[in-house]
């Protein structure tokens, strides 16, 4: 069985705890595409773990965690990421790379700052890990993959002309900056090859091994689907596909082969970095569910954007991606926010539109339409099920369902795996039933 779990807003769902309850049933989880520009928090015995490349089934250890081919890859990020993880016994023995993934080379972070400097009051707000220039150079086939690693001459021939005919030309004739020394990246590279040999493979025989044995697979997504190069609001995306179409491509699963697509959803919106954002509250109501919900970055540490929760991101998102169920993550974060708005649709010079438009400056000057709905005092943390709930959040649910296209079925009111509520017996079938 093949889930794919994709982000329905701008990224930070939640995904990495609803990833975690359903990885301990799942015999693989997959990353498959983005790097380390992600980050994924999960709660496990009180301890929190904060994973930006390595997936998030990594606390079980017979669930093997695939790095995939669709991911750009910071060598050094991810040794220091299962340093760190090891160092509080969580073994990394379960983990593969794709020599295929693309790797983060030391000129991407200085050129997606130098980038970023140079669009001045158009900059997009990135989180300057090398994301987009790592991404740019695999479609220009000068990628260095992470299966290089394991060929030293061929690593130092390509090197020798990218950064001696594209790279360096570049830093010092555009942007006047030192160049990069091709024998210290080389020293450094071979290094991280070292210590990351054994856990390279080509994933091809592994993946469709799983599919053979009917494993439940769960493809991992990182960002949302408002952030996909194609269908968010480009330029202020990011440079990959979170979208179900992207965990395809980004592990080679076929699309025949997929059984269930489950959106991730929080309960509000949030956004980092720039771009139309139609909900967006800059208030005090938006500031108590920043601080309510720590909405600040777990890879930046900047302060995320806040809106109400717009339906006409998540109909568009669970359309787009073919969502059968919603997880809705962060409720309790509106314990006690009264009235609750929902964004119905977008009016723009006095036409009403249900779906983000794909001209973002329609978009920026559109202005939502609001329904209105009774909050709850009563703090939800300790809900269980949904009978447990404030009459008022059922309804925020139902009417988040209602108006996004998807049943509501797992419901997250704290970090802990246990402050969790599973509304109906899930479509999330087996992985869900089983993990509890
Ligand atoms: P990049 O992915 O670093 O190129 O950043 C492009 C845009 O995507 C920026 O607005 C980032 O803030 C946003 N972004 C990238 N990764 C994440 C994420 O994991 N969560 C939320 N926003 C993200
Ligand atoms: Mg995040």
């Amino acid at each position: 069985m093949v889930t794919i779990l994709v982000g329905g807003q701008w990224g930070d769902e939640g995904k990495g705890k609803i990833i975690d309850l359903l990885s301990e049933r799942a015999g693989m989880v997959i990353r498959s595409q983005g790097g380390n520009n992600a980050g994924h928090t999960v709660v496990s015995h009180g301890q929190e773990f904060r994973f930006h490349l390595i997936p998030s089934g990594i606390l079980y250890p017979s669930t093997t965690c695939v790095i995939g081919n669709g991911v750009v890859l910071d060598p050094r990020v991810l040794l220091e990421e299962m340093d760190h993880v090891q160092a509080r016994g969580v073994s990394v023995d379960h983990l593969v790379i794709s020599d295929r993934a693309h790797m983060i080379m030391p000129w991407h972070p200085i050129l997606d700052q130098l980038e970023e400097g140079q669009r001045g009051d158009d900059r997009l707000g990135t989180t300057w890990r090398g994301i987009g220039p790592a991404y740019a150079d695999k479609v220009r086939r000068i990628g260095f993959r992470v299966g290089d690693l394991q060929k030293p001459r061929f690593l130092q021939k390509k090197l020798e002309f990218v950064l001696g005919k594209v790279v360096n030309p570049l830093l010092q004739d555009l942007y006047r900056v030192a160049p990069l020394d091709r024998d210290q990246i080389l020293a450094t590279y071979a290094a991280y090859g070292e210590r990351l040999d054994p856990f390279i493979q080509d994933i091809f025989p592994l993946i469709q091994g799983a599919l053979n044995r009917r494993d439940n697979i769960l493809l991992e997504g990182a960002q949302g689907s408002m952030l996909d190069l194609d269908f968010g609001t480009y330029p202020y995306v990011t440079s990959s596909s979170p979208s179900a179409g992207g965990a395809l491509t980004g592990s080679g699963i076929p699309p025949s082969r997929v059984d269930t697509t489950i959106g991730v959803y929080k309960a509000f919106s949030t956004r980092v970095g720039y771009g139309p954002m139609p909900t967006e509250l800059v208030d005090a109501t938006g500031d108590r569910i920043r601080e309510v919900g720590k909405e600040y970055g777990t890879t930046t540490g900047r302060a995320r954007r806040v809106g109400w929760f717009d339906a006409v991101v998540a109909r568009y998102t669970v359309a787009l991606n073919g969502i059968g169920s919603i997880a809705l993550t962060k409720l309790d974060v509106l314990d006690g926010v009264d009235p609750i708005r929902i964004c119905a649709a977008y009016r723009r010079k006095g036409v009403l539109h249900d779906h983000p438009m794909s001209n973002i400056s329609h978009l920026k000057h559109c202005e939502p339409v609001y329904e209105e709905l009774s909050g709850w005092q009563a703090s939800t943390r300790a809900a269980r099920r949904a009978a447990d709930l404030p009459d008022a959040a059922r309804r925020y649910i139902a009417r988040v369902a209602e108006l996004s296209g998807a049943p509501v079925e797992v419901v997250s009111v704290g970090p802990g795996r246990e402050e969790t509520l599973w509304m109906k017996e899930p479509s999330l079938a087996g992985l869900a039933r089983e993990a509890r």
